[in-house]
């Protein structure tokens, strides 16, 4: 069965927001870590079962930044977690799906790659290897 693993918000700063969410819901977030490979900071908050991802830019040409720009704050994707993401995007690529570049290395240290909103109902999917 297929797996939630995270849900990601696109905050500017990850302090305000999760200051404000410990304030209202008692969720503690870690401290923010840096991924190279998407030119963002990530924060993850202690909630139970599937997690809540706070992701950030940490330049003017990361993806998020470009996000923020357009949309502002808010939903950015919902990830999902596969066993075999290759065998998975294979499968989806026969379906038709779009998926946008290749894979790369998530803030978990997993493979991860994203899956375009065009193709998956408007939502942005990321796929994770478990
Ligand atoms: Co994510």
């Amino acid at each position: 069965m297929t797996k939630l693993s995270h849900i990601s918000i696109a905050v500017r700063g990850i302090n305000k927001f999760a200051r404000l969410y410990e304030n209202l819901f008692g969720i503690k977030f870690s401290s923010p870590k840096f991924l190279q490979s998407q030119k963002v900071n990530l924060s993850f908050g202690e909630t139970e079962g599937v997690k809540l991802e706070l992701i950030s830019p940490a330049s003017e040409d990361s993806p998020i930044a470009k996000f923020l720009v357009k949309k502002g704050e808010g939903l950015h994707h919902i990830c999902l977690e596969v066993e075999n993401l290759d065998l998975t995007l294979e499968d989806l690529k026969k379906k038709g799906v779009e998926v946008i570049g290749a894979p790369t290395i998530g803030g978990s240290g997993k493979r991860i790659v994203f899956l375009h909103p065009k193709s998956t109902g408007g939502v942005l999917v990321e796929l994770k290897e478990s």
